[in-house]
């Protein structure tokens, strides 16, 4: 069956900048329009590591992406997967074992709209365009459905996404939903922001790149390397846990950037039932 189009995906709203699509710019992306260009300039005046925020993300995210297909998994579910851009999910997944499946899922028209493009020729990977607070959403969505069989393990890929999930929208319920929904022998990799290891300037400037935020059309909130542990629950931490990006199974030298103590990753192993007693 060749992927459908998403349907019902709202119009952009160009007036307002975007998070998705100012993350696509600081990654080099021709995807944003104006009004993201404007708000991303000025958030790299206050926090000019900001690209490499976005960088060092991306790098851990191939890093995770080969790990996982050494482990033998061989689908991907991608929450919050953006908008297209070097290296996405399928590409190197693919480039290991053609047969290897990804939905991506996304809110954000742009992120869908290119998405959809970029995949409407590939039968083992498309994008669903899903609120991802929604849990049954994702989980029924036609295209999800068809390319994860939740009856083997997954690859469940929460990356970069956390950070724009407020906490009255319950992050920890909604890892926890997804992750039962993933066989034991699944794996759940999360990347997010913390400032705990911060320097005082860094956390001034990321003050302010916060308060640029408001200005957007998503708020980020970072959170402690407690909180983020605490999403791995039904897990076992794989080797070397929870750290920041750059140290988690690094191929190559660490960054020198601030940006480099802004972000924390781990990938855990989703226990069964017995392995949890
Ligand atoms: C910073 S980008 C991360 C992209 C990619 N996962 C990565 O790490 O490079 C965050 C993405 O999450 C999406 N997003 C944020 N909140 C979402 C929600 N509630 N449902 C679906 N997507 C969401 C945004 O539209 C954006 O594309």
């Amino acid at each position: 069956m060749r992927p459908q189009s998403p349907t019902g995906v709202p119009r952009v709203d160009m007036s307002k900048p975007n998070a998705a699509r100012m993350y696509d710019y600081h990654l080099g992306g021709a995807h944003n329009f104006e009004p993201d260009r404007m708000l991303a300039a000025q958030v790299e005046q206050v926090a000019p590591w900001v690209k490499d925020v976005a960088r060092i993300n991306r790098a851990w995210l191939h890093r995770v992406v080969d790990f996982l297909m050494s482990q033998g998994i061989r689908q991907f579910l991608d929450l919050g997967s953006g908008i297209p851009t070097v290296g996405n999910v399928h590409e190197i997944a693919q480039r290991v074992d053609p047969g290897a499946r990804v939905a991506y899922v996304d809110y954000e028209p742009v992120a869908v709209h290119h998405s959809f493009e970029l995949l409407k020729d590939n039968e083992n990977a498309a994008i669903a365009w899903a609120d991802i607070r929604d849990t049954r959403a994702v989980l029924e969505h036609a295209e999800v459905a068809r390319l994860i069989d939740f009856s083997q393990p997954v690859g469940l890929l929460i990356v970069g996404l956390l950070l724009f999930v407020d906490d009255d929208a319950d992050p920890a319920g909604l890892v926890s939903g997804y992750r039962s929904a993933c066989p034991p022998g699944s794996y759940l990799a999360i990347s997010t922001m913390s400032q705990d290891d911060a320097d005082p300037r860094t956390r001034e400037e990321l003050a302010g790149l916060l308060s640029l935020y408001e200005g957007a059309d998503e708020r980020i909130t970072p959170r402690t390397k407690e909180t983020i542990e605490s999403w791995f629950a039904g897990t076992e931490l794989i080797e070397p846990g929870l750290t920041l990006l750059d140290e988690w199974r690094p191929d190559r030298e660490a960054s020198t950037s601030p940006a480099r103590t802004l972000g924390y990753g781990g990938v855990g192993r989703v226990l069964g039932s017995r392995d949890e007693h």
